[in-house]
């Protein structure tokens, strides 16, 4: 069965943990609770094939980020989420992504920013269209928004990562 190992990055409280439970197991929690590293494996169908999903969701509190080498080896994916009620967390995506594209040596590769807590659009720091051109006029990659709260092109966002990883 193919295998696709996907590393969830962002700063913390942006809803990694959100995302990835709501893809793996169709849940939404409301409490927070800081992750040190979880794994899952989730089966699925993409296109008429029976496939693995590995998904690491990591930590985002900052004194976990020395284990960031270590993911970014592991990942053929990465979804960096940001919070689009959290400006900070829109600034802390770049310093990850030319992160990876140092470690894996390249200018190019299956990436994904993803502006979740779309429901909190009252909330709002981060523009949409500001943020949608950043990520894909400068950094080159796929921006999609999200609500792990609303089940808000969750799947949809997860099924794109496996695709590209597929094209790459
Ligand atoms: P760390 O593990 O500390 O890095 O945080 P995280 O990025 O995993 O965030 P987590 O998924 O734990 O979510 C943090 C808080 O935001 C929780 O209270 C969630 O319920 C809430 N949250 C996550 N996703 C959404 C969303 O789409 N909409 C709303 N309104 N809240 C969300
Ligand atoms: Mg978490």
């Amino acid at each position: 069965m193919k295998e696709y190992k996907v590393v969830v990055l962002g700063s913390g409280g942006v809803g990694k943990s959100a995302l990835t439970l709501r893809y793996v197991q169709g849940l939404f929690l409301t409490r927070y609770n800081p992750t040190v590293e979880d794994f899952y494996r989730h089966h699925t169908r993409l296109d008429e094939e029976e496939v693995t999903v590995e998904i690491l969701d990591t930590a985002g509190t900052e004194q976990y980020s020395s284990m960031h080498q270590l993911y970014i080896d592991h990942g053929q994916a990465f979804v960096l989420v940001y919070a689009i009620d959290n400006k900070q967390s829109f600034r802390d995506v770049e310093p990850l992504l030319n992160q990876i594209l140092d470690m894996k040596k390249t200018r190019n590769y299956p990436i994904i920013v993803v502006g979740n807590k779309s429901d909190l659009e009252d909330l709002r720091e981060v523009d949409r269209e500001q943020a949608e051109r950043t990520t894909k006029d400068l950094w080159l990659v796929p921006h999609i928004q999200t609500s792990a709260k609303e089940d808000y092109n969750v799947t949809e966002m997860f099924r794109r990562v496996l695709r590209m990883i597929n094209s790459y």
